[in-house]
């Protein structure tokens, strides 16, 4: 009797005590593995360059493998060796001061880890300097015309598929850093994420191959993007059997400010889309946030942000008398398609489309947006629980999109797809425009209002030849600088009137 009731008391205090076990240790594993937290800004400019927008739940680098990367895969990236510590410099990501992390990229705790992502800033911010001695300026809102994407998109894919993308290298380089990971870390959770990160990156690389293996003249450059080709990548559109001109659809960034007053027109370069919400959920997939990933209150802040932010005015003296003069000229020539200033949008066409056979720019981007791509593009948001979030405002145009001016100063290179490099050219004929100039320079040339283009490099950090036409002299897909030009576009103005008109649009 008492033997038998001393063992069910031990029963008892095994059960409790496994129980106890058992909740510590899922509770310990819980507190680690299933926080979701982003790390959280109080000012809505830090939350545009630095907060999250969900996209590291799904496409998140672990912060201590992408700090890691530059240093086991030095091959891949040799020029980072020149920024200790800030190695993706070398491929145009700004940083401010020591911050962690470049201005457009985000981290959020989430399985266990510290992942971190781009955002809208990466593509929307970028920097100016009035000469080569002075201080870097940042401002948010314009094309981050520094940014090589496709550098970093091949970075990230040749270190994947190298013999250094292993746990082996990989985990003693994070610890150098300062990583400090516990044995767990080191042997359980790093090598996992390790394998899981490269098993993704190389799926990534074969996807997207039929436009990162196509050779120099299809190079993006620094502060351009194939729009669509990520979204068809991942609907799975067979690229290499579809023809060039819907292969290739390179776009420069576009400058963002202001998009209350924008509401309702056309926008994006082709004009495809005249629903604000919709176009920054699409906008959301370039931070890697999809329908079940994004963190909506956290998009809202910044579109909330972005209705009314105003682009910063130009820093250099503006000649005003001959400004004055320009302004007739605008109103004349420009104004009925760009509206009547650099705030005031309203005017019959501002936001509509000009057809292709009237503007006459490159029109490959036009052309890589398809019917089917149309259709298909509705997927994307499918699926999803709240049927307001389908998308629903694509449409296939026929031709570019009239846009308001404002911080055009901010927007070189100019055309969709950055084929022009200063405000001047643009107002030339194409035969007078640069057959090939260089990208990536934040020095203002003040004269011809865009970045200087004629240098090549600066303290050994090289700039981007970017060739708007082969040997022959035609247009390469997605670089030609036609277009835009005749009498109405003002190329054929005296070169009195232009130097006023250009006066002019220093003030928007
Ligand atoms: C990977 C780079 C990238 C990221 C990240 C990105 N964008 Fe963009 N954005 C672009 C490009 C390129 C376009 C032009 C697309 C086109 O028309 O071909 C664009 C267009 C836009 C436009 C329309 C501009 C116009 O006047 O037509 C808005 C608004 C915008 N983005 C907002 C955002 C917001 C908000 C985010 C963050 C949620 C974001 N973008 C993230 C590259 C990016
Ligand atoms: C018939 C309508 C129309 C007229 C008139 C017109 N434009 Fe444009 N403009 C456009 C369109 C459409 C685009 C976009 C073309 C493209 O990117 O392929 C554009 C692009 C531009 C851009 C480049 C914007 C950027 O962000 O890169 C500038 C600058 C510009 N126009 C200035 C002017 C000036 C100055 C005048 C007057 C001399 C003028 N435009 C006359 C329709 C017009």
């Amino acid at each position: 009797m008492i033997t038998g009731q001393r063992q069910r008391n031990w029963w008892k205090v095994i059960c409790l005590v496994v129980l106890f076990l058992f909740i510590t240790v899922s509770g310990l594993l819980a507190s680690r593995f299933l926080v979701d937290e982003p790390v959280r800004y109080a000012d809505d400019e830090d939350h545009f360059k630095y907060g999250s927008l969900g996209g590291e739940r799904e496409a998140g680098f672990p912060y201590w493998i992408w700090k890691a990367l530059p240093r086991v895969c030095t091959a891949q990236l040799p020029d980072g060796r020149r920024y200790p510590g800030q190695e993706y410099k070398a491929l145009g990501f700004l940083y401010e001061g020591e911050k962690l992390l470049p201005v457009g990229m985000s981290m959020r705790r989430h399985l266990g880890l510290d992942r971190v992502f781009l955002n809208c800033a990466a593509c929307h911010a970028s920097t100016v300097r009035e000469t080569p001695v002075t201080e870097p300026r940042i401002y948010t809102g314009m094309p981050a015309h520094r940014l090589n994407l496709m550098a970093f998109e091949r970075f990230l894919f040749d270190c994947a598929k190298s013999a250094a993308f292993s746990p082996d290298l990989i985990i003693p380089a994070i610890q150098e850093l300062g990583g400090g990971l516990n044995l767990f870390d080191q042997f359980v959770v790093y090598p996992l994420a390790v394998h899981l990160m490269r098993a993704r990156l190389v799926m990534l690389d074969q996807r997207l191959s039929f436009m990162l293996d196509k050779g120099p003249t299809r190079e993006w450059g620094p502060g351009r993007v194939d729009t669509f080709a990520f979204a068809k990548a991942l609907l799975n559109f067979r690229m290499d059997d579809i023809p060039l001109r819907e292969q290739v659809g390179v776009v420069d960034f576009p400058s963002i400010w202001l998009q209350k007053p924008r509401i309702g027109m056309q926008l994006h370069w082709d004009g495809n889309n005249t629903s604000l919400e919709e176009r920054n959920r699409s906008a959301a997939f370039g931070a890697g946030a999809t329908a079940p990933t994004l963190d909506r209150s956290a998009m809202k802040r910044v579109e909330n942000w972005l209705l009314a932010r105003e682009p910063p005015p130009y820093p250099f003296p503006i000649d005003q008398r001959v400004a004055a003069k320009g302004a007739p000229i605008y109103r004349r020539y420009c104004a009925g398609c760009h509206g009547i200033s650099g705030r005031n949008f309203t005017d019959d066409r501002v936001g509509k489309v000009v057809p292709i056979a009237d503007i006459n720019t490159d029109p490959y981007r036009l052309d890589s947006y398809t019917y089917d791509l149309a259709v298909n593009q509705n997927l994307l948001y499918a699926g999803n629980e709240n049927p307001d979030e389908r998308f629903s405002h694509f449409r296939k145009t026929n031709g570019y999109a009239n846009m308001p001016l404002d911080g055009i100063w901010l927007r070189a290179p100019y055309l969709h797809n950055g084929s022009v490099p200063t405000l001047r050219d643009l107002l030339e004929p194409r035969s007078k425009r640069p057959t090939k100039f260089y990208r990536g320079y934040d020095v203002y040339d003040q004269q011809r209002v865009g970045f200087v283009s004629t240098v090549n490099q600066e303290q050994g950090h090289h700039f981007f030849l970017f060739n708007t036409t082969d040997d022959k002299g035609r247009s390469l897909p997605g670089n030609g600088r036609d277009g835009h030009e005749g009498a109405r576009y003002g190329t054929e103005l005296p070169e009195t009137d232009k130097v006023a008109l250009i006066e002019h649009l220093k003030t928007f």
